[in-house]
């Protein structure tokens, strides 16, 4: 067993925290004052030893070597296991990465730690989005206790249940809860998607924030679900192009847009790309394999 030092997100409140299954955590505690911490790509997190250094929030665990060269392998290039001073002087490893990432990253040490780094990330890039959109053919509104019952029956459609979950009504109603409570604390989650000639609920379109990603800090997601009747027009290419619009104009500290799908839902996946974006790779979250779309500013 060796004694290795988390101080990104692996950590215990950090969305990787899976991939250190079968590694103990012994304590939490702090580096010495030794090291900077940068935010690398607006994705990393990067401990590089400094002469001028602070003392970083980190999490030492016994982790075997079987699991610590398969993280090694998922690290990024640049980052590699050395030695880390702890705060009281003890040595333990960790993956420390490359200083010639300091002049690319940018220096968040003074936030003390990651997941603080985080919050303030969160914080910075919330905004309010407009309650309503209207494109050509579609309203994207806020969500009504009425809309239920057609979200609901999309959910029973054999079309929409070959690449999605079942939800009961009930389940739909908890789903229209969770999105006016992300509207009032976000700032925004996807809009009830109604057609403008019909003023029929046709299905859900918008952006969410994930702070569960594991790649990447709380970045934003464009996603779509129509009823089956109106697929085929390209109403979910016209509300997804109203998001990325306001992506671009709105959401002016995210530097990347996300659109996240299980690999045979070729239809979604079509919609990314007439939307600009491409294919980035693939991730376990939520229990499955996905893949992962991406446009960026
Ligand atoms: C994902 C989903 C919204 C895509 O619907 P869609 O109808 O294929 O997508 P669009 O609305 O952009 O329409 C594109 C189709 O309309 C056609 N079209 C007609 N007019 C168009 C226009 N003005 N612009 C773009 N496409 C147009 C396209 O050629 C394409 O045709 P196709 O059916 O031959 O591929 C739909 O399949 C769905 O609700 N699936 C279930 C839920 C789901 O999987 N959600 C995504 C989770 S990741």
């Amino acid at each position: 067993m060796t004694l290795f030092a988390f101080y990104g997100t692996f950590t215990s409140t950090q969305p990787g925290h899976r991939n250190l299954t079968g590694a103990r955590l012994v304590e939490r505690t702090r580096t010495a004052a030794r090291y900077r911490l940068y935010f690398v790509d607006g994705m990393w997190p990067a401990l590089i030893p400094d002469d001028d250094g602070v003392a970083i929030e980190c999490e030492v665990y016994e982790a075997d070597e079987h699991l610590l060269r398969r993280l090694a392998e998922i690290e990024p290039p640049g980052w590699s296991r050395g030695p880390l001073e702890l705060a009281d002087g003890r040595a333990v490893e960790a993956f420390i990465a490359d200083p010639a990432l300091a002049a690319p990253g940018e220096d968040v040490s003074l936030h003390g730690g990651w997941p603080s780094f985080r919050e303030w990330l969160a914080a910075t890039r919330r905004r309010r989005l407009p309650d309503e959109l209207r494109t050509e053919r579609l309203l994207l509104r806020q969500w009504r206790d009425d809309d239920a019952e057609p979200l609901a029956e999309i959910y029973t459609q054999p079309e929409y249940l070959e690449h999605m979950p079942p939800r009961t009504l009930e389940e739909t109603r908890d789903q229209i809860e969770r999105f006016r409570r992300l509207w009032a604390e976000e700032g925004f989650a996807q809009w009830a998607a109604e057609e403008l000639e019909t003023e029929r609920l046709i299905g859900r379109i918008g952006l969410l924030r994930h702070h569960d990603w594991p790649l990447e800090p709380s970045p934003v997601e464009v996603g779509w679900t129509l009823h089956r009747d109106w697929w085929g027009r390209g109403l979910a290419t016209e509300g997804g192009r109203a998001c990325v619009d306001v992506w671009r104009n709105e959401l002016v500290d995210d530097p990347r847009l996300l659109s996240i799908t299980i690999p045979d839902n070729v239809r979604s996946a079509a919609v990314m790309q007439r939307l600009g974006l491409t294919q980035r790779g693939t991730a376990f979250w939520h229990g499955l394999d996905v893949v992962w779309y991406a446009l960026d500013r």
